[in-house]
């Protein structure tokens, strides 16, 4: 018994922030942001316009009606953010609500960058065991909103972008094609080293008055550091996904890589012998949409009828835990 993703879908907002404008708002400049990251543009919601939830909606009604699908056929919710519109609940129960599904289970996933493949993860198994049958997996982010858009914070703000994207997860007809395996790794002694502290429930969010002056209510990044890890746990995590499946690098018809940084994706690529035509980047035109970058990319894929049969997809991601992941899947 195999898992399989039926359909997949998208939405980003339509404001579209590019590299110029970016240095309108900090000491930074469009070549150093390209050579350093490959990003030109990227989406940012305007408040009251969009919404973490309603962008999830949306990129959800796309992958049920091309898995032919609807709301009510759902019977499991997984919702991967790390920018909440709550404290809490999470936003899956909020999917649930406004898409007029049933009370069926909304589990929401707190696992960064890695999140979309850890829930894929948990359907995968939740399907195999026989409990759900249609499973909905989202990846949604606002990020622009905490972002440090000053000279500060340019070091992180420069590479966040806000987006959604969903799946539908199945058993597989055939039983041969689907979610070969999926890999899962965290390692919390580098929690500082990506992170956002406020709103925590340290006390310091309601005690301290002065919280605005405080640099925790703002992402901060060892951006060197995280970069290292990324390109050595990639390439570690998509090899235990094939060694798995008895499989080599050159097996890979397709690697979707979470998108954080298009030189760590370039390097994995080296290191995979991989060529071009057999990676899918899209950082370009999103920067790095955390949870939401791998679904959004398998949609633009999808579109492009890029996703055929047989083919054997690679997914993985790294980001802030540190936590990291791969999926390998026959189409
Ligand atoms: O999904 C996982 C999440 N995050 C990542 O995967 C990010 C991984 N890391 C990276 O992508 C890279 O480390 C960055 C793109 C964040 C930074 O690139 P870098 O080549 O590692 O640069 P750096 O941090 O070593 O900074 C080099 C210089 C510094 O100036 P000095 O000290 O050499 O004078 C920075 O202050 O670049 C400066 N800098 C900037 N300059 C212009 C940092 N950010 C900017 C900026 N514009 N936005």
């Amino acid at each position: 018994m195999k898992s399989k993703i039926v359909g997949v879908g998208h939405y980003v907002p339509d404001n579209v922030v590019t590299n110029a404008d970016l240095e309108k708002m900090m000491d930074t400049s469009s070549d150093w942001i390209i050579e350093r990251t490959g990003i030109q543009e990227r989406r940012w919601v305007v408040p009251g316009q969009d919404t973490n939830s309603g962008m999830a909606i949306k990129a959800s009604h796309m992958a049920l009606e091309r898995a032919g699908l609807s709301p009510s056929d759902i019977d499991f919710i997984v919702f991967a953010t790390l920018s909440p519109e709550y404290f809490f609940p999470g936003p899956g129960v909020t999917l649930q609500h406004e898409m007029g599904m049933d009370t069926v289970g909304a589990l929401d996933i707190r696992a960064q960058c890695s999140g979309f493949i850890y829930g894929l993860s948990v359907a995968d198994q939740y399907i195999k065991s026989g409990m759900y049958k249609n499973i909905l997996v989202v990846g949604s982010e606002v990020q622009n909103i905490v972002l440090d858009k000053t000279t500060r914070g340019r070091g992180t703000a420069v590479l966040f972008g806000d987006g959604a994207g969903a799946a539908v997860l199945q058993p597989s007809r055939d039983g041969q094609s689907g979610i070969l395996s999926t890999h899962l790794h965290s390692q919390g002694e580098h929690r500082d080293l990506l992170c956002l502290k406020e709103p925590g429930a340290t006390g310091e969010r309601f005690i301290n008055q002065g919280l605005e002056q405080s640099m925790d209510i703002y992402p901060i990044m060892d951006g060197p550091a995280v970069f290292k890890h990324a390109v050595t746990r990639f390439d570690e995590v998509i090899r235990e996904s094939l060694e798995a499946n008895g499989m080599q690098p050159s097996d890979i018809d397709l690697f979707v890589p979470h998108q954080a940084n298009l030189r760590i994706s370039q390097m994995v690529q080296r290191k995979l012998r991989l060529r071009d035509d057999q990676v899918f980047n899209n950082i370009q035109r999103y920067g790095n949409t955390t949870a939401a970058t791998i679904p959004i990319a398998l949609s633009e894929l999808w579109e492009q009828v890029r996703l055929q049969p047989g083919k054997i997809i690679s997914l993985a991601a790294f980001g802030s835990g540190f936590t990291w992941a791969s999926a390998l899947i026959r189409w």
